[in-house]
């Protein structure tokens, strides 16, 4: 009698460890990942170029970790509420794409004070910012290159195409549509396209104060369409921080007769930067110049890696290929697309 009651109490008390870990098992495997909670924020979603980014973050970090992932909605308050939240939520490490650049050290401040990684991507941080933490890092570009790239597809293609020279004084009259004020990328692609194109032997005349879209098609619209009302074919190149706002001048050129697929008579020449399908497609058909790919794949691979990394208390570059440089950033490169190499892009947007 007394036996067999030791041996039911066993089997009881096996079956519900049994139990236990099966239910454990069977809950992580459903619901979320194993792995530890990270949580990342985008400034925007509906920002054509994050949209890609997000997507790619998403795929590489399914089945690794568990994903808070928020839509920050262009409110860097917003975003400061998300960031309280993943961090009452357990996160582990935090992947941050900042709606204001200056606003940072708000954040690494909330994430130092519970020894929490953070790791910035998209929109750089002050070095001063990055340096207040020795847990922080950043995974984007190096700007000025995009810049530069796109000064030269402007120089090559203008050589290429004497015609576009329409009044004939050697110089190019252009245009510029400014991404948001302040985002290291607007402000580097906005001096240096002008600054490469001057260094590299041509004139460049610029009819109108630049003027921010914000990485905006309509927004570039409305802008184009008044400039191409003052100024009409007097407008020998556009050139755009990014391609959502190049598609937007394209948009107001061809509502106008200029640009149409085939027709090389009545063109204005566009550029823009990141290559996103919907560009690749344009550059395609002959319709716009170029564009410089910012590399989705390669920043969310190494946004991924570091964010893992830190989560598990890792050297950020542990078994990886990526480099630091001195303000603890991985810089992905840039390329510059015109037809000819057209399918580095679509390799990369696949
Ligand atoms: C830039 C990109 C823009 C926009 C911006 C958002 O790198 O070229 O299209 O996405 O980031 O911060
Ligand atoms: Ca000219």
């Amino acid at each position: 009698m007394k036996k067999s009651l030791i041996v039911m109490g066993a089997l009881l008390i096996m079956s519900s460890i049994f139990a236990v870990s099966c239910g454990g098992n069977s809950s992580s495997s459903a619901a979320s990942a194993d792995g530890p909670t990270i949580g990342v924020t985008i400034y925007r979603y509906d920002d054509n170029f994050m949209s890609f980014y997000r997507r790619n973050i998403e795929s590489r970090i399914n089945g690794k970790a568990n994903l808070i992932i928020n839509d920050s909605q262009n409110n860097q308050a917003q975003q400061n509420d998300q960031v309280d939240v993943m961090i009452q939520k357990d996160a582990k490490a935090l992947a941050i794409n900042l709606v204001d650049p200056q606003a940072a050290q708000t954040i690494i401040d909330k994430a130092k004070a519970k020894n929490i990684p953070v790791i910035f991507f998209n929109k750089q941080p002050s070095a001063q910012a990055m340096a207040s933490y020795d847990k922080t890092w950043y995974v984007g570009t190096t700007p000025e290159e995009s810049g530069d790239m796109q000064g030269k597809i402007v120089v090559d293609t203008w050589k290429a195409n004497p015609t576009w020279d329409r009044n004939g004084d050697g110089i190019i009259q252009y245009v510029l549509l400014k991404g948001e004020p302040g985002h290291p990328d607007a402000e580097a692609r906005t001096s240096h396209v002008t600054l490469y194109i001057t260094n590299n032997g041509l004139q460049v005349e610029r009819l109108e104060p630049e003027q921010t879209a914000m990485w905006d098609t309509a927004k570039a619209k409305d802008i184009v369409d008044a400039w191409m009302q003052k100024h009409g074919d007097k407008i020998e190149y556009i050139f755009c921080n990014n391609d959502a706002m190049a598609l937007g001048a394209l948009q107001s050129v061809q509502a106008l007769g200029y640009n149409k697929e085939g027709d090389t008579t009545k063109y204005i020449p566009i550029v823009g930067v990141d290559a996103i399908p919907e560009m690749i497609n344009e550059i395609k058909k002959g319709t716009v110049a170029g564009s410089v790919l910012n590399d989705p794949v390669g920043q969310s691979q190494a946004l991924v890696d570091i964010t893992l990394n830190a989560a598990a208390g890792k050297d950020p570059l542990d078994g990886t290929t990526w480099t630091l440089d001195e303000v603890k950033a991985v810089r992905v490169p840039y390329v510059p697309i015109t037809k000819n190499n057209v399918n580095v892009a679509e390799e990369a947007y696949k």
